[in-house]
């Protein structure tokens, strides 16, 4: 593991870093992004055992895909993210589809409710990418009833998503000190933010994102992904090119279509956490 992937005694500003997390989730296409990432939300749905009039939280809603799963299960729905601009795409989306719920601008470190305010507690590789990692984790047991569930959606240390991250971290570095969002894709660590307060399920799951070819994927991601575009905006002309070639080739390496299309395995843990 690198430094950055360890929790460590942390020396940096958390909030400095947390406040350019938030304006970068707001810029190019994120809303884009999840609506195509839906499925894992639907699936966590039925992971919770979700009953309908249970009052559900979604914690780093974005675009709304965990809120709107439940919403389509007759839930009682909260969505909080810290990104107004994905809590008005997820607004329009509740509209379309004639649902009312209710989405707040809030922070997976501080939420603004009471203890156990809720049956049910989601997050969809959201509150994973919160810098305070501890913080995080102890606010969503915090605001589920005791007996109720947390059912989180994080993404693998060594799948897909994580190794396009490093990639990305070539070619402009994240700030050091801060953990590894993926740390929450381990199941050990995840036992050691939950601490004693849960019982714990994580198996794990692969979503399969597919795409038109290793070119296409590339150009999307480095046209609409904010993590990858902030990545663009600090490096020159040529070494983004050299980017998009490595993300292809990391496609290309990843594949298992055995037909003409790109089909990437992302790996994530499927956690239902119950609270004592
Ligand atoms: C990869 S997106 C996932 C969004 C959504 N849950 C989904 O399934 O598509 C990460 C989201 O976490 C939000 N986020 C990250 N850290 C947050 C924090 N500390 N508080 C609130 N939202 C946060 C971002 O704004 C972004 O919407």
């Amino acid at each position: 593991m690198s430094e950055s992937e360890h929790a460590g005694s942390v020396d940096v500003d958390l909030a400095a870093v947390k406040q350019q997390q938030r304006q970068m989730w707001g810029t190019a296409d994120y809303a884009g992004v999840g609506s195509r990432i839906l499925l894992v939300s639907e699936l966590l749905c039925d992971a919770v055992d979700l009953q309908g009039g249970e009052r559900v939280l979604d914690v780093a809603c974005g675009n709304g895909n965990a809120a709107l799963a439940a919403a389509r299960r007759f839930a009682r729905v909260t969505g909080v993210d810290y990104q107004a601009r994905l809590l008005d795409h997820a607004r329009a989306r509740a509209a379309t589809e004639r649902y009312e719920i209710d989405f707040r601008e809030g922070d997976a470190e501080a939420l603004a409710f009471d203890d156990a305010s809720f049956d049910v507690v989601l997050s969809t590789c959201g509150a994973m990418f919160a810098p305070d990692q501890t913080r995080a984790a102890a606010e969503l047991v915090r605001v589920c009833r005791p007996g109720g569930r947390i059912g989180m959606v994080n993404w693998t240390p060594d799948g897909w998503v994580a190794r396009l991250g490093k990639l990305v971290g070539q070619y402009a570095p994240p700030p050091s000190g801060v953990p590894s969002p993926m740390r929450w894709g381990d199941p050990d660590v995840l036992a050691e933010l939950f601490g004693g307060s849960v019982e714990l399920s994580a198996p794990e799951r692969i979503f399969h994102f597919r795409f038109a070819s290793a070119e296409d994927h590339a150009d999307y991601f480095c046209a609409a992904y904010p993590p990858i575009v902030a990545a663009l905006g600090r490096i020159d002309e040529q070494r983004g090119a050299e980017l998009r070639r490595d993300i292809i080739g990391l496609a290309e390496e990843m594949n298992v279509s055995d037909a003409d299309g790109l089909v990437l395995p992302l790996a994530y843990l499927e956690v239902v956490a119950r609270k004592h």
